[in-house]
Parts: structure tokens; C-alpha cells; sequence
């Protein structure tokens, strides 16, 4: 029986999900086009879930090269960079090779074909120190790939350490100005704050050739799409209003309108034979505003305790 989850990405096998499938299209036709794509967003508010699912998508698509031959066109490779923000550059990249070469093999693995023996060797001797090196791995890596474009994603990005932002958006650069073939075919970071916050130096922004995308909040239509799979599943209805109330108080806020459905559906012990009404939905209401006073409380004592906070705050638009 899936959920309604609330505590980091949700995926299809295990919770109810909407499928955000016009957000999903664009996305990938940008990285087909090879864009270097930014997302940045607020904390909650579907960024690893839509960008998981897209490239999802995306690895299964396929180019018929003959009648019967399909060959996968697309290389995924997804990064997170929540671990590094103490680290000296050297240790980042090092880890970073890592990862990489981690997500490699699980590409290879999931699709049930074994690593060829070049590129396993070419594996085994690379190493990454720095942002030259890293570009210059990518240059090679290419040539293993035959006719695979890869799709490098990094979520998490504000996690990089200060000190390699720097040489790290120069390379990135470096590899994409250039135009195609080239390796990464295409680049999306994922974050919460933006570039300039991270760097302070326009001079490396990628802002003349990165391209932003904005991934909205849920609409009417993506919250009946998602309750109607509990109701489905489970045999019990939400009244209409309840359906467009929940809408209207969250806004569609992602993480908010899972949490008001799993008060509904888990806590409020309403027998699954009832239908959810608005006498539900107001209980079930001032739950959750008690619940947002208690985080408030959290950011108002920060903000207290440092003043750059509430900057930070402010530009994040919560
Ligand atoms: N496609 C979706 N369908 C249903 N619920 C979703 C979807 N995307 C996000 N959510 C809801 O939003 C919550 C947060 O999702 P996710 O972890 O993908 O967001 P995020 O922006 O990456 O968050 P963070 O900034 O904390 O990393 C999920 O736990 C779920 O409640
Ligand atoms: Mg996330």
C-alpha cells in the first residue's frame, strides 16, 4: 500500500505522486537541446523528486538506429554535493571521482550490460584533483561512450566548498562554451540558493549561458491527481471542497499538501467508509498551523541569534 510521504523525495512505488508531466517534457527537451540548466528553489518543494523522475524518463528513451537495434542515448550521471561544504578542494574532488565513477557502474548495472574492459581500465587509472583535471576526465570518458550523451546533475549544489566554486563554474564554462559534441552534453544544478550567492564573482557566473527553470507549485489539477490515487486505492472519496480547500491554504506547496493529506488519511482516525469532509479538513487545519507556528518559531529564534540569516531568508522567498 503506497502514501502520502512527507520526508524527502517521494518515488512512484512507494508513495502517490503527481506527475508533473508537462514540467517533466520541458525539462527534457532542454537537455536535449544540451542547456545548462539551473533550478533553484526553496527547501520542499519537489526539486529531487521532479528531477529523479525526468531523468528517469529520459534514460529510457532511445534512438532506433536500425529496424530492431535500440541503443540508450542518454547518459545520466546524478551527483549531490550536501557533504562537502568543510571540504578542501583536493578531498572534494577526490570524492568526487568517486561518486562518479559510482554512478558509472550503477548506469551500466541497471541497464544488465558490463562495463567494457577499456573503460573499466580507463576507470581504475583516472583521477580528479581539481577542476582541469575534472574537465579533462570528461574529455575522456567521452570517447567510451560511443554516441551516449551524458547528463550530468548535481543536486544540492550550495554544498560545494567555497573554495573550489570558483575553478569549478570555470570549467563548467570551459566545457560548454566551446558548443557540441561535448561532455556533458547537458549540466543541471539543483540548489537553494543561487549562483551569485555562492560565488560572489559575475565574472564566473554562468548567467549568458545558463537556463533557469522554474518549477511551480502544485495546481488544482496536480492535488486531484494526487488524492484520487489514495481514493483509488483505498475506496475512500475527499469531498470536492475539501479537494479545492486543501488547494487553496497550502497554495499547492508540495511538501504542505502531502502533510495536510496524511492528517487527513492517517490521523485523524476517520473510518476509510466515511468520506473526508470539511469538518475533516478544519481539524485537520489547525494541526497543521500549530505545526507551521512550531517551525516559524524555529526560523524567528535563528534569525534572532544572526542577523544574516534573515538576508539569506529573505532572498530564499519562502
Ligand atoms: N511529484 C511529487 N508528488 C507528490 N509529492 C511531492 C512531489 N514532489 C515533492 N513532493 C512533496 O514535497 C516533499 C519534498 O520533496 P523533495 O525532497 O523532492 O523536495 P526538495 O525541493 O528536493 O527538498 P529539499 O530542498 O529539502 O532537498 C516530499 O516529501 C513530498 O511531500
Ligand atoms: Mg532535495
Amino acid at each position: 500500500m503506497r502514501n502520502f510521504g512527507t520526508r524527502g523525495p517521494v518515488n512512484a512505488q512507494e508513495n502517490y505522486i503527481v506527475n508533473r508531466t508537462e514540467e517533466t517534457a520541458d525539462f527534457s527537451n532542454r537537455v536535449k537541446e544540451g542547456r545548462y540548466i539551473v533550478l533553484f528553489a526553496p527547501r520542499q518543494s519537489g526539486k529531487t523528486t521532479f528531477f529523479q523522475c525526468a531523468l528517469d524518463t529520459l534514460a529510457t528513451a532511445t534512438t532506433e538506429i536500425a529496424e530492431a537495434v535500440v541503443e540508450p542515448t542518454y547518459f545520466p550521471i546524478r551527483l549531490n554535493f550536501e557533504e562537502y561544504e568543510d571540504f578542501a578542494p583536493s578531498a572534494f574532488y577526490a570524492s568526487f571521482y568517486r561518486e562518479i565513477r559510482k554512478e558509472i557502474e550503477a548506469v551500466f548495472r541497471k541497464r544488465g550490460s558490463p562495463l567494457a574492459e577499456t573503460l573499466s581500465q580507463f576507470l581504475e587509472k583516472a583521477r580528479i584533483t581539481d577542476h582541469v583535471e575534472m574537465r579533462e576526465f570528461f574529455e575522456h570518458l567521452a570517447g567510451f561512450l560511443d554516441n551516449q550523451k551524458v547528463v550530468l546533475v548535481i543536486d544540492e549544489f550550495d554544498g560545494i566548498p567555497r573554495a573550489a566554486v570558483r575553478g569549478f563554474l570555470h570549467s563548467l564554462r570551459h566545457i560548454y562554451l566551446p558548443g557540441k559534441p561535448r561532455c556533458p552534453h547537458s549540466i543541471g544544478i539543483i540548489g537553494v540558493k543561487s549562483i551569485t550567492q555562492l560565488s560572489y564573482d559575475q565574472s564566473i557566473s554562468p548567467f549568458n549561458i545558463q537556463d533557469e527553470f522554474h518549477l511551480s507549485n502544485f495546481t488544482l489539477a496536480h492535488v486531484q491527481e494526487l488524492l484520487v490515487q489514495y481514493t483509488d486505492e483505498i475506496g475512500q472519496a475527499f469531498a470536492p471542497e475539501v479537494i479545492e480547500n486543501l488547494h487553496k491554504q497550502t497554495a499547492g506547496q508540495p511538501f504542505l499538501v502531502n502533510r495536510f493529506a496524511q492528517i487527513l488519511t492517517e490521523e485523524l482516525n476517520i473510518p476509510k467508509t466515511e468520506p473526508v469532509t470539511m469538518v475533516h479538513f478544519t481539524e485537520a487545519h489547525a494541526r497543521l498551523l500549530r505545526e507551521r507556528n512550531t517551525n516559524i518559531d524555529h526560523l524567528t529564534t535563528n534569525i534572532r541569534k544572526n542577523r544574516h540569516f534573515e538576508r539569506i531568508l529573505m532572498e530564499i522567498d519562502v
